[in-house]
């Protein structure tokens, strides 16, 4: 019988994230369970930063972004010690599951505390979308929808100055949220770490919607394959383009989660303490075809999640 769960968030934080530890507390509470926040993630957990939560602690989050249990990249607890010293905290706070709300590297932390023994769940949150086992992780909405806000507004003034925009947004090692965001927004092309950059190929391109009469294009380009000015000074040497550059950066990791993001962390957050209720343990919360499912945690970041092809290919006709 679960009598206490703690739930930390971890990694870079995404919108939605507070509605996920919202809807963990009070299925907790509901079930007449303890919940314990954990501060400032695996740091936190590391030195027994441990918070009651009740009813009111999560009371007015739902839409608040950020995360208020606040979160951190821990080095420290990449070493088995900082892992026995989190364990340690846990037992001695009699700790029976924790939930940890993150990205790929959070889970392999998940990972490396069920080696030791003690039970954990996770929830997938991040705006890059980058973790396998899940169709959509908290937060990818949101940020989809504030960096389509820039560029519809960029749009404009491209089209009134006939110029060439190029718009960085976030995704080092992942182009989800580039390539979702280049569909909705119009854009011209995509320019993301999963697909090696022919710029040859985009001048051409850009020249023949030059010519077929295109007075204004949008370039947008996941932060991974290289800085925007780098990109200009590229399409400068090799098509002499005198782009204009956005960089969006963490503004869009902030802000109210969509009602999306906020339906789908309340979804997993209850979904995580009913599956610890029946016993489930080193899995991770997915959300597949709409509908809440398990999968290992190490399938989180293990296995490739790879674009949707389709996708690519609707920039590449629509963009013509
Ligand atoms: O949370 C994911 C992410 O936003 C990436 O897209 C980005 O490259 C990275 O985090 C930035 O991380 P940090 O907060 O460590 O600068």
């Amino acid at each position: 019988m679960l009598k206490r769960i703690a739930v930390l968030t971890s990694g870079g934080d995404s919108p939605g994230m507070n509605a996920a530890i919202r809807a963990v507390v009070r299925t907790c509470i509901y079930h007449g369970i303890e919940a314990i926040g954990v501060m400032r993630g695996f740091e936190g957990l590391m030195e027994g930063d441990f918070q009651t939560m009740d009813r009111a602690s999560v009371g007015g989050i739902i839409h608040r972004g950020g995360t208020i249990l606040r979160t951190a990249r821990s080095d420290r607890f990449k070493t088995e010690a900082g892992q026995r010293a989190a364990v340690v905290h846990l037992e001695n706070r009699r700790v029976d599951s924790l939930v940890i709300i993150g990205g790929d590297g959070s889970f392999r932390g998940a990972e490396a505390l069920g080696k030791l023994g003690f039970s954990t769940i996770g929830i997938p949150g991040t705006i890059d979308n980058d973790v396998a086992g899940t169709d959509v992780t908290i937060g990818y909405d949101t940020a989809v929808n504030t960096a389509l806000t820039a560029v519809q507004k960029l749009r404009d003034t491209a089209s009134s100055h006939d110029r060439l925009f190029i718009v960085e947004v976030m995704g080092r090692e992942a182009g989800f949220l580039a390539l979702e965001v280049a569909v909705s927004g119009g854009a011209e092309y995509v320019v993301v770490p999963e697909i090696p950059l022919d710029i040859a190929k985009m001048c051409e391109h850009l020249h023949y919607s030059r010519k077929k009469g295109k007075t204004h294009s949008l370039i947008i380009l996941a932060e991974g394959v290289m800085s925007a000015l780098e990109l200009r000074s590229r399409l400068q040497d090799t098509g002499g383009y005198d782009a204009r550059v956005t960089v969006l950066g963490y503004i869009q990791r902030g802000g109210s989660p969509t009602s999306f993001d906020t339906i789908l962390a309340s979804r997993m957050g209850s979904f995580a303490v009913e599956s610890l209720l029946k016993g489930t343990s080193g899995m991770m919360v997915g959300s597949v075809c709409g509908n809440m499912v398990l999968c290992p945690l190490s399938e989180a970041w293990k296995s490739p999640k790879p674009l949707n092809p389709e996708m690519l290919a609707l920039v590449e006709k629509l963009g013509v």
